[in-house]
């Protein structure tokens, strides 16, 4: 299932919107990757933001999304996490499966919502393997939500900060900036 774009991905557009003008100043190569791109709504807010679209990366584990993304004209890749991707990046983003388990919900759209039974397996794996695919100063963006346990970056060797939160009226949303 392709995920439809929602408050969630709403927020992460948003944040690119306003962060990515910045960094492509500094740095007009900027490589950008995309972890589970669903509906291409970023690598479309990427490239109108002037990320160069050789430099646009992105997967899903998900081959109808892969094959959404594709027919868009992006690189996209089946991936489970970083598992096929190879070399490091300037920027990676990711609005990750953050919802704990919910025995009713439909087995189509568990992979894009369901991280787990806590809800945050996705994430920790996924913070795991990232530090490995970020160039020098690179940055992640990453979408955490007050449904999941609290994630101590610091753990996992990231210096963490909020760059912009929403209050929706059952959850928190907030995208995190890590850098190493
Ligand atoms: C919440 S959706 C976000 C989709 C899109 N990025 C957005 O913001 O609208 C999560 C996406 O991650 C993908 N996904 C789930 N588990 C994954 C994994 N282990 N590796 C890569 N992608 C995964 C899902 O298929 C889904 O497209």
């Amino acid at each position: 299932m392709v995920y439809q774009p929602a408050e969630d991905s709403y927020l992460l557009t948003d944040i690119l919107k306003k962060e990515l003008p910045g960094l492509i100043n500094k740095n007009p190569d900027l490589r950008f990757l995309e972890i589970g791109a669903g509906s291409g709504i970023h690598l479309s807010t990427a490239e109108k933001t002037g990320v160069k679209k050789e430099n646009i990366f992105s997967s899903d584990i998900d081959k109808n999304s892969v094959n959404h993304c594709n027919l868009l004209g992006y690189n996209c890749i089946k991936s489970d996490l970083f598992e096929n991707i190879t070399g490091k990046y300037n920027l990676i983003i990711f609005n990750p499966p953050y919802l704990p388990e919910e025995s009713k919900e439909p087995i189509d759209s568990k992979m894009a919502t369901t991280g787990g039974k806590r809800g945050d397996e996705i994430i920790l794996k996924f913070l795991e393997q990232a530090k490995n695919h970020l160039e020098n100063n690179g940055k992640i963006f990453l979408l955490a939500s007050s449904s999941t346990p609290k994630i101590n970056f610091e753990n996992f060797g990231y210096k963490s900060k909020e760059i912009g939160c929403e209050r929706l009226f059952y959850e928190q949303l907030c995208v995190w900036e890590l850098v190493i």
